[in-house]
């Protein structure tokens, strides 16, 4: 209650008018202190008047360890090791929004037992780069399912008194020169495709923080990009909460004026020679500021303005009376853990070998690095510090008792991670060479019923980590190799794919199935163990297209469009997304290109039987409703997708639409037999394009196609309808 007064005092001295006593008003450095870093990571309350610090934290699937207060370095303390739920990519592949909710929630209860006031997630940005470093954090390559998917998790979040930070906004899609990059993109495709997931998460997920990205778009800084961070932010989607740079990405005081109201990270003209230092004074909104407002530069409204937010984010989080003290590492999270990767894993190919009978004393060869190495303490800002972290080979162990289970390296990549200090505590060092450890998986493979190879990508540099690409499409550490010699054998293999990104897959016509597993955190074995096993029958779907080569996509034939043109100054890099508004299936379709795997695309241990497709405009809506029935012999789960084709629009249809786009979803459980109808209503208004003369969206009228599908390649029924009016 003390504290909640002290708010109540601090915003009357803020808003109140001169004659209040002194001792209410906040003191110009005062307010400057809370508007930047006192710490790596925590800027400054008033304790004068018993407001709080703000203490901030990664990330976005658990709460990252201690650091030292003016260092990256961890702080060595002995109580952060946290639970690591599942990276957000599977998250959306779970298609599951009261999961994402759920997940949430128990990320709030983590972050309020260690402190934290603001929870540095979720990432939204769109996948247009399937070789992007930081896909794995983000939630897939359609606007609507990560809008749908973030907006559920902001608000299990911010349901107890956390502020999620939805990030980077806006167009981090590569990490290539992230902090040097200037998008240069249509404002259609910007609106269609770019901006969507934030807006939903704004307006839909009620998200009390947004985190300004380090590039550029329209030649400014995020951070200090008015027309980003006030006119559309803001007054477009009517944002009440605080912009938060990402660390290091201000540039200026003119961000202040631009709509950002807390700098945080070093990087700074006075740090930046020297990262470590601590003299937060030469931070943008500090010194610099003062002397700004001082000259009448900078009038103290904007100021004002923005300790105003700070106030209320205050009032919303660490001034919330009777907040929880949260609770850290218990069994519910670790359900929660699990639960999120049993639905988020993916059935990409399954020819019958899966699942696996438990019952049976099976001779099992595992093979693979990625099914002993612990994953969560890479990945770069989301890298987490886990109380325990069940690997793959573990968790097959354990949930095959009676089978022989043995285990081949197969191929070494990344022998141990150790990030800002943080290890996995795993020395996996391997001195043979790549021809011996391939010789000698495939002479084990003796007389195996089964091979299961784990392998994929690993969150280390150029695979899968923030900053930094991936080089190639192609698996690494000779991966290839190994699976060739493997499959020569002619025993049945199972490729576990783990991983945030598609990858190259030539073999895949000779696999017998194939999974996407994810970074899917401290249960990951037990996860991955119970759909092999089929105690959980899959139910995941990819949230991206997973093309067949790079040659598929529109990106990487032109420098220009990827990763970019370095200007004359050696500095900026321009960016242009000549593809417009076509990216991920949207290409595919346009371009009449067949991705390995389509968007949406996921097996179950079940099958399901589409039928009854009803669609009408009526009362400004989209209405639809299709029966599901489960036609096999297990329980199980399926995601109905809604797609609608619109036809196109302007002079000379100028505004070309995609064949179709993903208008809705919804995931159903059903017995064996069991039927469901599943019903739709989309507002007409969510099926224009985005008109860059009239600079809103427009729906017009004509013959809309309306399909419902299992993924994007797999419509299963179609019918069209006349919209008569907009
Ligand atoms: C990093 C990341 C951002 C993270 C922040 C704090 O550079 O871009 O996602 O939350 O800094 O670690």
């Amino acid at each position: 209650m003390k504290r909640f007064l002290a708010f109540v005092f601090a915003v009357l001295a803020l808003s109140c008018s001169r004659e209040r006593p002194a001792a209410w008003q906040l003191s110009l450095d005062e307010k400057l202190a809370m508007t930047h870093a006192q710490s790596r990571f925590s800027s400054a309350g008033v304790p004068r008047l018993g407001i709080p610090d703000l203490w901030w934290s990664d990330g976005p699937n658990g709460v990252r360890a201690e650091a030292l207060w003016d260092s990256w370095a961890q702080a060595g303390w002995t109580s952060d090791s946290c639970t690591a739920y599942p990276a957000l990519t599977c998250l959306a592949a779970t298609w599951n929004e009261p999961l994402a909710s759920e997940m949430g929630v128990c990320l709030a209860e983590e972050a309020l037992y260690r402190g934290k006031d603001v929870l540095l997630g979720p990432g939204v940005n769109i996948m247009r780069l399937p070789t992007a470093g930081r896909n794995f954090e983000y939630m897939g390559e359609d606007p609507l399912l990560a809008g749908k998917m973030a907006s559920a998790y902001i608000r299990g979040v911010q349901s107890l008194g956390v502020a999620a930070s939805v990030k980077h906004f806006a167009l981090n899609n590569q990490e290539k020169a992230r902090t040097r990059v200037d998008v240069h993109v249509s404002d259609r495709a910007l609106q269609e495709i770019y901006l969507p997931a934030f807006r939903m998460a704004v307006q839909e997920g009620g998200a009390w923080t947004v985190m300004a990205a380090y590039n550029r778009i329209w030649d400014l800084h995020c951070s200090e990009n008015p027309r980003l961070l006030t006119d559309i932010l803001r007054r477009d989607w009517g944002f009440d909460g605080v912009v938060v740079s990402d660390w290091g990405a201000v540039h200026s005081t003119d961000a202040a004026s631009a709509g950002l109201d807390v700098e945080m990270g070093t990087s700074t003209d006075g740090l930046r020679d020297n990262p470590e230092a601590t003299d937060y004074s030469a931070f943008h909104f500090a010194e610099p500021y003062k002397e700004k407002l001082l000259s009448g530069e900078i009038p103290e409204e904007v100021l004002d303005t923005q300790v105003s937010r700070i106030l209320r984010l205050q009032e919303r989080t660490n001034l919330r009376p009777g907040r929880s003290h949260g609770r850290f590492v218990c069994p519910e999270h670790s359900a929660l853990a699990r639960k999120v990767g049993e639905e988020g894993i993916v059935l990409l190919k399954n020819s019958g070998v899966l699942p696996l009978d438990t019952l049976k004393a099976l001779n099992i060869l595992v093979v693979g690095e990625n099914a002993i190495k612990k994953m969560a303490v890479g990945g770069g800002s989301s890298s987490l510090k886990t109380k325990y972290e069940i690997t793959p080979l573990e968790g097959i162990r354990e949930a095959f008792p009676l089978a022989d289970v043995r285990f081949e390296r197969g191929y070494v990549g990344d022998a141990g991670e150790v990030y800002w200090g943080v290890s996995a505590g795993q020395d996996l060092s391997d001195s043979r060479t790549p021809e011996r450890l391939s010789a000698d998986a495939v002479a084990a493979s003796e007389g195996a019923d089964v091979i299961l190879f784990v392998g994929g990508l690993n969150k280390s540099r150029n695979q899968d980590r923030e900053g930094r690409d991936r080089l190639s499409y192609e698996l690494p550490y000779g991966q290839d190799q190994v699976l060739e010699a493997l499959i020569g054998t002619g025993i049945p293999l199972v490729y576990v794919n783990v991983s945030g990104n598609p990858v190259a897959m030539p073999w895949a016509g000779r696999a017998s199935a194939i999974m996407q597993a994810w970074y899917l955190g401290s249960e990951a074995g037990e996860a991955l163990a119970a759909v092999l096993s089929g105690r959980v029958n899959p139910s995941g779907k990819i949230p991206f297209s997973w093309p067949s080569s790079l040659a598929d996509t529109p990106f990487y034939g032109s420098e220009r469009t990827c990763p970019g043109i370095l200007r004359e100054d050696g500095h900026i890099m321009d960016v242009y997304y000549d593809e417009g508004i076509f990216v991920g299936y949207r290409w595919y379709d346009r371009a009449g290109v067949e991705p390995l795997f389509p968007f949406g695309h996921g097996l179950s241990y079940t099958y399901f039987e589409y039928s009854g497709l009803k669609a009408s405009f009526r009362g400004g809506r989209l209405r639809v409703s299709v029966v599901v029935r489960n036609i096999g012999t297990k329980e199980g789960k399926e995601t109905v997708q809604l797609y609608v084709g619109a036809p196109a629009a302007g002079d000379g249809e100028a505004y070309e639409r995609p064949e179709k786009e993903l208008k809705a979803f919804q995931k159903v459980s059903l017995r064996p037999g069991e039927s469901r109808k599943v019903s739709f209503e989309v507002p007409v208004s969510g099926l224009g394009y985005y008109d860059e003369t009239l600079s809103r969206f427009v729906t017009v009228p004509g013959r809309y196609s309306i399909k419902a599908g299992a993924s994007a390649g797999d419509i299963r029924l179609n019918k069209e309808i006349i919209l008569t009016e907009r």
